[in-house]
């Protein structure tokens, strides 16, 4: 049996292949629920494009410190800090760095262009960079690629003007109006996929790629390849359904001995052990919960309708229970790990 690899996606990767043999149009918003492979899916296509033809910028911004504007700014930089604080940067010229720019993580930036960047008015500045870089990229023959994971985390950015909306300015700038860079920004945040959703700058500029956990065909190959048996891949799927997170657990419970009961068991009482204290934590909302949540007693994804109060669905969204979907208008939860765990709980409640 040997380690998990990246797993199939064809259709998913069929539509951003697509995307990434025409001129730069849309913005693509790549969501899903938590855990479904949105990153994974993102790096292995990095990895696999012909680097004669493209050159990406991905930045990821779920390790970062966004507490301010200026914050956010830099994190889109990649710039090495020498002992004592200074900034090096080792090209000089913006024809310089190109040549040997592939896959990159951040945006480099040249010396000339630093103080120009991070003096006043930085985000102005630090767009108009990006895009003379974008330029030098085309001009080399190559086509540039942004890619923003974990966008959601600009939403944590508290400045005077709403920053999102600079952005998305920058990111239409990019596509529709200069067909310069293909901007893709992922996140697994559904609020905020719904807040961009419902935004009307961005309505026929951008397009929704959802990657979703896989579907019973799916994962069962995928057990099967790694030599799950009928009742293995059986129970496997009754616990994680086709969360490729918590199939790839499985599988190296499997690979290193482990019993697959046993580790099904564990992940389910987990699941339920969060909800009974996320349950406990909010005493006071908790009858409106359980009657939200007693919804997916019988089903498994309902339609968003008129009559479901959105903020306790929001707060339960927020909590990682449930996903919702804007695009298509369901709410599901975010796992069938979470779906076992509200059935249980409705049992006992
Ligand atoms: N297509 C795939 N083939 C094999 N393994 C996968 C695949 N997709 C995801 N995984 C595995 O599942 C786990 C979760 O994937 P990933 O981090 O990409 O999910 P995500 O949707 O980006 O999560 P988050 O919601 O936290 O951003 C990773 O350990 C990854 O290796
Ligand atoms: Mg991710």
């Amino acid at each position: 049996m040997m380690e998990v690899t990246f797993y199939d996606r064809e259709q998913e990767t069929k539509e951003i292949m697509g995307t990434l043999g025409m001129k730069p149009r849309l913005i693509t918003f790549i969501y899903g629920p938590i855990n479904s492979g949105k990153t994974e899916l993102i790096t292995h296509l990095i990895e696999e494009l012909p680097p004669e033809d493209y050159v990406v910028f991905y930045i990821n911004l779920r390790t970062k410190l966004l507490a301010s504007y200026d914050d956010f700014i830099e994190s889109l930089f990649e710039m090495e800090m020498e002992t004592g604080g200074a900034m090096r940067k080792g090209k000089e010229t913006l024809a310089e760095l190109i040549p040997s720019a592939t896959k990159i993580t951040g945006i480099p930036i040249t010396r000339e262009f630093i103080d120009y960047v991070f003096k006043d008015n930085k985000s102005k500045n630090a767009f108009s960079y990006m895009i003379k870089l974008f330029e030098e990229v085309k001009n080399s023959g190559k086509q540039p690629v942004m890619v923003l994971d974990e966008l959601q985390k600009i939403g944590d950015v508290k400045v005077n003007g709403p920053l999102i909306y600079e952005l998305f300015n920058f990111f239409i700038d990019l596509t529709k109006e200069l067909h310069l860079c293909h901007v893709f920004a992922a996140t697994s945040d559904s609020l905020f996929i719904e807040r961009v959703y419902s935004e009307a700058m961005l309505e026929g500029r951008c397009r929704y790629l959802l990657v979703d956990d896989f579907d019973y065909e799916t994962t069962s190959m995928f057990l099967s390849k790694h030599g799950l048996n009928d009742r293995e891949r059986e129970m496997t799927w009754n616990c994680c359904g086709g969360k490729p997170a918590g199939l790839v657990e499985l599988v190296n419970t499997k690979l290193s001995g482990g019993d697959i009961v046993t580790k099904t068991e564990q992940m389910l009482e987990e699941a339920v052990s969060r909800l009974i204290f996320m349950l406990a934590r909010n005493k006071e909302k908790k009858s409106d919960i359980v009657d939200m949540l007693s919804i997916f007693a019988s089903d498994k994804e309902v339609k968003y309708s008129d009559s479901i109060n959105l903020d306790l669905l929001s707060f339960l969204v927020k909590q990682n229970i449930l996903f919702l979907d804007p695009v298509r208008r369901t709410i599901k939860p975010q796992s069938r790990l979470n779906l076992l765990a509200i059935r249980e709980i409705m049992g006992d409640a």
